[in-house]
């Protein structure tokens, strides 16, 4: 019987090496381990056992039992852990998404606009953002005292040199391709520009605008009135709603704005309107005589229009944000919406 000991342990033991999941320990428990079990019979055999070789009989089914059962216990606990971590697959989870990068929604903006101004017949030109007084003020009629150069807070650059600033406007380029273009010129001018502003919902330190100028023989302000209609209603929609509003520039003579009815309360008057159901859009007039000289064009022969646009104002329109600030902290669940 000894003998039958020692086979059913070796027997059990390597049954247990080839055990590798619950199924097959669960098999393993009702083979060797449940009262009707391998192990159990042996003990039942016992007592046919001559009288003076059960102590040793029975320490050896004790032994037997013993060590399998801290090999089964130990299998078991690695086994039911082995199953808690391994994850289980669900295939009724959407997918994950991978986000691509986007362009910003004011560089999205920008380039709609500048695209239906080529679709316009404009070209695009470009200037520095660091300007010199001249092309930032005084080129673009701004007296050196008078009121006017205020109505822009400005950042001054420290230079011994010359008065350096950092562009209030994207006008200064309109000086700059003057210089550089004989008319006919039909051009947009976009780029980021700088204000010494308190920062709040409406106002940035740092925007952009765009600019544009055509200048040619008898360019009237009909065609003014005729372009920048055209490009609002391709902008934002035929049905929208436009005015002109006399205004003043230094650069432009006459001068106006233009105003689109308020996309939120369609003319009604909300917060966002100040309660006038108009919203300014750009400013625009015809280029001052004084501007086209500054820029080496005779004002005897040539006439022109000019315009700027703000370019964040119109992302906040077709976005519906009405802090600026979300353009610029760049908070990816938002830029994500956009
Ligand atoms: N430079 C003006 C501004 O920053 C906007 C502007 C108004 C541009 C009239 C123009 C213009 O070209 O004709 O507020």
């Amino acid at each position: 019987m000894l003998d039958e000991i020692q086979i059913l342990k070796e027997k059990a033991l390597k049954a247990l090496e080839s055990v590798d999941s619950i199924d097959l320990l669960e098999q393993f428990r009702l083979e060797f381990l449940v009262k009707k079990g391998k192990i159990q019979s042996l003990f039942d055999k016992m007592k046919d056992a001559a009288k003076e070789e059960k102590p040793l009989i029975g320490k050896e089914l004790n032994i037997l039992r013993r060590s399998v059962e801290e090999r089964f216990n130990e299998l078991r606990e690695r086994l039911s852990h082995q199953a808690e971590t391994v994850p289980t697959l669900d295939l009724t989870l959407p997918g994950r998404r991978d986000f691509r990068g986007t362009y910003h929604p004011v560089l999205q903006v920008m380039e709609r606009m500048v695209n239906i101004f080529k679709e316009l017949g404009f070209t695009v030109a470009e200037g520095p953002d660091i300007e010199d007084g001249y092309h930032n003020f005084d080129a673009l009629n701004f007296p050196p005292d008078h009121p006017a150069r205020d109505m822009q807070d400005t950042f001054f650059i420290e230079s011994d040199e010359q008065e350096l600033v950092l562009r209030t406007h994207t006008s200064p380029v309109q000086i700059r391709v003057m210089q550089n273009q004989k008319p006919p010129i039909r051009c947009i001018m976009p780029g980021r520009v700088y204000r010494n502003e308190a920062i709040n919902a409406r106002s940035l330190a740092e925007f952009h605008q765009i600019e544009g100028l055509y200048i040619d023989k008898k360019v009237s302000f009909a065609e003014l009135k005729g372009t920048l209609i055209k490009f609002s209603q391709k902008m934002y929609g035929e049905n929208s709603k436009f005015r002109f509003r006399p205004s003043f520039f230094p650069f432009t003579e006459p001068s106006a704005e233009l105003d689109i009815s308020c996309f939120l309360c369609g003319g009604e008057g909300c917060r966002i309107c100040k309660n006038t159901g108009w919203l300014e859009i750009a400013g625009c007039g015809m280029v001052h005589p004084n501007v086209l000289k500054a820029g080496g064009i005779d004002p005897e022969i040539y006439t022109g229009y000019a315009f700027g646009f703000g370019i964040e104002r119109v992302a906040m329109l077709r976005t519906g944000i009405d802090d600026i600030r979300l353009f610029y902290e760049n908070d990816v669940r938002v830029l994500r919406q956009l």
